[in-house]
């Protein structure tokens, strides 16, 4: 990829509609049909060691925690080892136990995060082993880490990070596939994973091809003052992604929160003029939310639905195709990514350069 705009207006729109050679790109060369597992070259890490990892703490900033967090989620499910995902800018201020058999894993696009680079430099001076998934190749973070693994989103201009983030939660899921195999998850399993992420580029240009239905809906949401995202579980970080996209460039306030969290405070908040958009995938959960939407409908509170099918109690829904349970957070999350940029866009907002921000924050 060349750095021209390549017919874009912005880089944001056209680093949104690369994601599907991005997403084969990262796929590309790493999957083992013969044994249902993947291949990652630069891990450093062999079977036995793999299999004494008691926790895996992922660390990074701003959206690359929001990957992170779903990054935890997937290794969790698939590898079946507590994981967990912090701000590593919380992280290394508050002198965190740091444990021989957990491993560390640093997240970002730049790799040159003052604030992640920090934490590695701790960690790895109290003996830990930090892994590092990274976009740019041979930046700071990828350099310190004691191995780790490239996401290959190629070069992102924008200010905010569209492509790399679905890439890094991408390198995430092929990464738990990787400990799940060496540990419990058998060839079956390791199979469904693999024919969902081969299904994702083609999923990713579908979701791309209803920009304009999405332009609509943004043009209608501008107004808002205010925006409130949910989701639970799976969902929530897609909400928190979501939400900080929307924060970013179109400067409208907006916070997330797990729909299970609404009746505990921001159910005060519901009224028509604060819009809830709602991460609603078909699984195990969507009887509970689908009662979040009630809750809110009950308020008069507006709501778009993010789902995989139309949601009777949302005012509008835009679906999305259905992947595996595990891999739904990927596809969910890049209609908002649209719904950001042509809500900011109808605002007149600079999108590749929003105010007060930097694409790589390298001082504390
Ligand atoms: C992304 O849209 C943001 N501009 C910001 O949160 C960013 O993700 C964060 O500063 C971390 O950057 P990094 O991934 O380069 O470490």
């Amino acid at each position: 990829e060349s750095y021209d705009m390549g017919g874009h207006d912005t880089y944001m729109h056209k680093e949104i509609s690369e994601q599907p050679e991005a997403v084969d790109r990262v796929l590309r060369g790493r999957i083992d049909d013969r044994f249902s597992t993947v291949h990652l070259g630069g891990l450093n890490l062999d079977a036995r060691e793999a299999r004494g990892i008691r926790r895996v703490k992922i660390l990074g900033c701003g959206t690359s925690y929001h990957a992170g967090l779903i990054g935890a989620g997937l290794i969790e499910s698939l590898a079946r080892i507590p994981a967990d995902a912090e701000p590593a800018s919380e992280f290394r201020y508050r002198n965190p136990v740091v444990d021989p058999d957990t491993l560390y894993i640093a997240v970002s696009q730049s790799g040159e995060t003052y604030d992640v680079l920090a934490a590695v430099q701790e960690l790895k001076r109290k003996g830990a082993r930090v892994l590092g998934v990274v976009n740019v190749v041979g930046s700071a973070i990828a350099r310190e880490a004691d191995g780790g693994t490239y996401v290959h989103a190629g070069p992102e201009v924008c200010v905010v990070s569209t492509k790399c983030f679905t890439n890094t939660v991408v390198a995430f899921a092929l990464l738990a596939l990787h400990l799940g195999r060496i540990r419990d998850l058998s060839v079956s399993e390791g199979k469904r994973i693999i024919a969902g992420l081969r299904r994702l580029p083609a999923q990713i240009t579908e979701i791309l091809e209803s920009e304009a239905d999405i332009k609509k809906l943004a043009e209608e949401y501008a107004g808002a003052q205010s925006m409130m995202f949910i989701g639970r579980v799976r969902g929530y970080p897609v909400a928190l992604e979501a939400s900080l996209k929307l924060k970013e460039i179109s400067y409208i306030h907006a916070e997330a929160y797990p729909a299970s969290e609404l009746k505990h405070g921001p159910l005060a908040l519901i009224e028509p003029a604060l819009p809830t958009v709602a991460i609603v995938p078909d699984d195990d959960l969507l009887e509970k939310n689908r009662a979040a939407l009630e809750e809110i409908k009950a308020r008069s509170g507006r709501i778009l639905a993010v789902a995989h099918r139309e949601q009777e109690k949302a005012d509008h829904t835009i679906v999305v195709p259905k992947n595996e349970n595990e891999l739904d957070p990927i596809l969910m999350g890049i209609p908002l990514q649209l719904f950001a940029y042509h809500t900011a866009l109808a605002m007149g907002r600079d999108i590749d350069k929003p105010r007060n921000l930097a694409k790589s924050v390298t001082v504390e």
